[in-house]
């Protein structure tokens, strides 16, 4: 059953991945607020990825970026769906964004897939059956140690000096080996995943920036709770991903 789920998220977020490409070159840009840009090519991924998964689930919830909203079925299912991650880079042609859906049944993550449409990489990852990119098998990078790991944080879309968030950045600046913010909290959590990065944080994403990625990350042996090393909770702003409890640890006790 989750075998299926995983297939049917891989299709759609190929298919996903597919618009972006052919909007790449013609999208006009909105800005939703400040710095918070869409594109046509967000809504025309997201329907193409609802169209063709109610199709397949009729009885599925929704919950998708958008203004994609269903009420979760009987089953308790729900795709939890950001069409473009990385809206941003995506505008500018910085090839560093991706389709992200996760599956939830009864509330907990059981499906997942994130697609790279600009180097065609397919995360995919089910609960118990481990994560994959392109079909090989993933593992974290099992670091542990802060100063010899390549962290990456998200902050707030329009964020100020002040802004608590900043503060943490700037206090893992000197402690780790590097600090990125690549704007794809998606694709982030992949790469943590699949051993490119060693850990993650953010106190600024929803949900569908997060959903399928928590899952990639731990089925990979990661280890995800909140940034004071509480339970992980995806209607909750609140992520820290590390290839580690060693490195969860420590990370928690320089940015809490
Ligand atoms: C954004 C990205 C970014 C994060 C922002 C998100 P979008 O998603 O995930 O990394 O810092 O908070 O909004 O808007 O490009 O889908
Ligand atoms: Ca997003
Ligand atoms: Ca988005």
């Amino acid at each position: 059953m989750i075998a299926d789920f995983m297939q049917a998220a891989d299709e759609a977020a190929r298919l996903g991945g597919q618009v972006l490409r052919t909007w790449s070159t013609r999208f006009t840009v909105t800005e939703k607020s400040r710095s918070n840009l869409v594109t046509e090519a967000d809504f025309a991924s997201q329907k193409v990825i609802h169209e063709f998964l109610h199709r397949r689930y009729p009885h599925h919830g929704f919950l998708g970026e958008e203004g994609l909203e269903h009420p979760t079925g009987a089953g308790g299912y729900r795709w939890v769906i950001d069409p473009l991650d990385g809206t941003s880079n995506y505008v500018h042609g910085f090839p560093y964004y991706a389709v992200s859906i996760g599956l939830e049944e009864q509330g907990e993550l059981i499906a997942a897939a994130i697609y790279d449409p600009t180097r065609d990489e397919m995360f995919l990852a089910g609960r118990g059956l481990g994560a994959t990119l392109n079909r090989r098998r993933l593992k974290t990078s099992g670091e542990r140690i802060v100063g010899q790991a390549m962290l990456v944080a998200s902050l707030p879309v329009a964020t100020t000096a002040e802004d608590p968030a900043v503060g943490r950045f700037l206090s893992m600046i000197p402690k780790a080996q590097t600090v990125q913010r690549t704007g794809s909290a998606a694709l982030n959590l992949a790469y943590v995943a699949a051993g490119r990065l060693d850990g993650f944080w953010s106190a600024s994403l929803k949900p569908w920036d997060m959903a399928a990625g928590v899952l990639l990350v731990r089925e990979a042996g990661g280890v995800v709770t909140t940034i004071r090393g509480g339970s992980f909770e995806l209607e909750v702003p609140d992520l820290l991903a590390a290839a580690t409890g060693e490195l969860q640890q420590e990370m928690v006790r320089i940015l809490a």
